[in-house]
């Protein structure tokens, strides 16, 4: 059987900003790829900056739970309510960000906690990557995609891939010019159910 990506109106997008700096790179190639997105098709935008977590606390194992803080509860809310998740993080020490990888951790937490079905309601959406690396070669950025990848495949999400640009000083990104040529077309790229390397390819596409 195969599940269909929600269509058109369907769909909402949550960009989610990850770098430590305002009005960096990052946020600028992410910005370039959404004004492509059709203007009915509802877009949120959350700085990690703005809306600081503490670093995670591993409870899941503990009985009564911990109490979700308020910003926990806004990133929680509006990372459920996305049908399309897409993590803009700058390329630091060849992976994502510690605040992207903070709000990530806290995807852990939300597995856990009774009743909101978080696996169940994440399955279906579609993960999407941006990043911007000093690195003119992206192949170095090859941890921040598979960790993407298998981010989403736990999740049984769609993997729309990341789109990667060139950048150091804020704004270089704009002159990466093969960057801002992608980000015209990358959110229609195609977006397959992601996988494990060790899933052999024959289950449900
Ligand atoms: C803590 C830190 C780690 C970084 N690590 C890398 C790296 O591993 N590889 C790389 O090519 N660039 C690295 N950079 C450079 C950033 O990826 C680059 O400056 C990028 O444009 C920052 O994105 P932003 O403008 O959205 O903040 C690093 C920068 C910082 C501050």
């Amino acid at each position: 059987m195969t599940t269909d990506a929600p269509q058109g109106t369907d769909r909402s997008f949550l960009f989610v900003l990850g770098s430590s700096r305002p009005d960096g790179n990052t946020e600028a190639l992410a910005r370039a790829a959404a004004e492509q997105l059709p203007a009915d098709v509802p877009q949120r935008w959350v700085d990690l900056t703005r809306l600081p977590l503490p670093d995670f606390q591993d409870g899941r194992h503990e009985t009564g739970g911990w109490p979700a803080g308020e910003n926990e509860e806004i990133l929680r809310q509006a990372t459920l309510e996305a049908t399309d998740i897409v993590l803009a993080s700058p390329l630091y020490w060849y992976t994502l960000s510690a605040h992207t990888k903070r709000y990530l951790d806290y995807w852990s937490g939300w597995l856990s906690v009774p009743g909101l079905d978080f696996k169940e309601r994440m399955a279906g959406r579609t993960l999407w990557g941006v990043t911007v690396m000093a690195d003119r070669d992206e192949v170095v950025a090859d941890g921040l995609k598979t960790t993407l990848n298998h981010t989403a495949a736990y999740l049984r999400m769609r993997f729309g891939g990341v789109l990667f640009g060139n950048g150091s000083r804020p704004g270089q990104v704009r002159d990466d010019e093969r960057a801002m040529i992608r980000a015209k077309t990358f959110f229609q790229g195609a977006t397959p159910v992601a996988r494990f390397p060790y899933e052999d390819g024959t289950a449900e596409r």
